[in-house]
């Protein structure tokens, strides 16, 4: 059977997704820069999977890169059938910083990735999109229609990502694609083998707070308590990684089977507050976690979840898992390497 390949291979998301996939019966091949994440968890990929991992090394933006892959996937698998493009930089804070630098990487990246599938006659992709399109939500839960709109650099990349990606199937309609829309990525697989490694100081809450519980920093700073929240503190759909990891598998089977694109959010359609958060985790890790109240966040919603109708009524997914599991499985992966992949 052809293969899946996967851009940004070695992240957060994809090396789960990588996994799941390959549970699902899809043969896998990684491709990544390294530029923020490490190969360490090709190793362990290998372990819990059984599989030697096919990985190529390098930028998506380098067409040659691109072309190795897909003539790897031929000499292996006999083909590649389909593309999940991860890769990205991914931090808002120091997009305000290098906009330049996002444009070029996240959008040039995308329309190096789509036209190396041109070039090999590739038409199926599924687009890592992330709810920060719908920039400040006008109301909840929201639904796929909701107006979007960038605050940031990295979601104008996102925004720009899912609109060129349109008016691509507009104009050929031998394209398919999947913009999934992704909400509060969490936890890590239940193995504790792989999870989110981020590099310096985390800028997301849960990676902030699992080092608090590891003893790696002293308190979480409470980003506002005064939004218009049940607890004043801000609500987001934190949703497992896991659980996202099968929303690519439904994906790229909704594409292979229905022959049509589709753009659909990956959440759980609950909120969480930053205090229950901080809670549930300190619960699964045995201790509390330390508090400091600090001043909002520039930019933070008071609140943002998702409608998740959508994907299960299209692709038949939904997310079956839960906080607790989310914050003992992210506990596990902390606890078991609290320098990460590189300790
Ligand atoms: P990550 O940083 O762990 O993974 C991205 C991977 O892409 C990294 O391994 C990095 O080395 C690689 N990469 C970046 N630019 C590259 C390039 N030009 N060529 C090759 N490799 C490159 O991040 P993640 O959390 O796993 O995110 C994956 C995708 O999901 C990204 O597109 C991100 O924007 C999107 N997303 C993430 C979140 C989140 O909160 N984690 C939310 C919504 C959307
Ligand atoms: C969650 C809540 C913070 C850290 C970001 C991106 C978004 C998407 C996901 C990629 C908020 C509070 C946080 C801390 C805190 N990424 N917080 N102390 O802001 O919803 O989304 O990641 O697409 O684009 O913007 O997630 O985890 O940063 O924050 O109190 O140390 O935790 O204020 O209310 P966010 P987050």
């Amino acid at each position: 059977m052809p293969a899946v390949l996967l851009t940004g291979a070695t992240g957060y998301i994809a090396s789960h997704t990588w996994l799941a996939l390959q549970e699902a019966g899809f043969d896998v091949i990684g491709v990544d820069s390294l530029v923020n994440s490490s190969a360490r968890v090709l190793p362990r990929l290998q372990q819990l999977s059984g599989r030697d991992p096919v990985f190529v090394e390098g930028d998506v933006r380098d067409a040659v890169t691109l072309d190795r892959c897909f003539d790897v996937g031929q000499a292996r698998f006999g083909g590649i059938s389909a593309v999940v493009h991860f890769a990205a930089l991914k931090a808002v804070g120091e997009s305000t910083e290098k906009p330049l630098d996002y444009f070029e990487n996240n959008i040039g990246g995308l329309l190096s990735v789509c036209q190396a599938m041109k070039r090999h006659g590739v038409h199926d992709l599924v687009f890592s999109s992330s709810a920060t399109v719908y920039g400040k939500p006008e109301s909840l839960p929201i639904t796929e229609d909701a107006p979007l709109r960038a605050t940031n650099p990295y979601g104008q990349t996102k925004l720009i990502g899912e609109e060129l990606l349109r008016e691509l199937e507009r104009c050929d309609p031998r394209w398919h694609i999947a913009c999934l829309r992704y909400f509060n990525p969490v936890g890590a697989h239940p193995s504790g083998l792989i999870g989110e490694d981020p590099r310096g100081v985390p800028n997301n809450l849960m990676p902030y707070v699992a080092q608090v519980a590891v003893g790696k920093r002293a308190h979480l700073n409470v980003f506002g308590n005064d939004y218009d929240t049940p607890d004043g503190t801000g609500v987001r759909d934190y949703i497992h990684v896991c659980d996202l990891a099968e929303g690519h598998v439904a994906a790229l089977r909704y594409l292979a089977e229905q022959q049509r694109s589709l753009t659909v959010n990956l959440g759980t359609g609950r909120g969480y507050s930053v205090l229950e958060l901080a809670r549930a985790y300190g619960d699964a890790a045995g201790r509390e976690i330390p508090l400091v109240f600090a001043p909002r966040r520039p930019g933070d919603v008071d609140a943002c979840y998702a409608d998740p109708r959508a994907a299960l009524e299209t692709m038949g997914w939904r997310a079956t898992r839960g906080l607790p599991d989310m914050c003992a499985d992210s506990w596990r992966w902390q606890s078991l390497n609290p320098l990460g992949f590189e300790g």
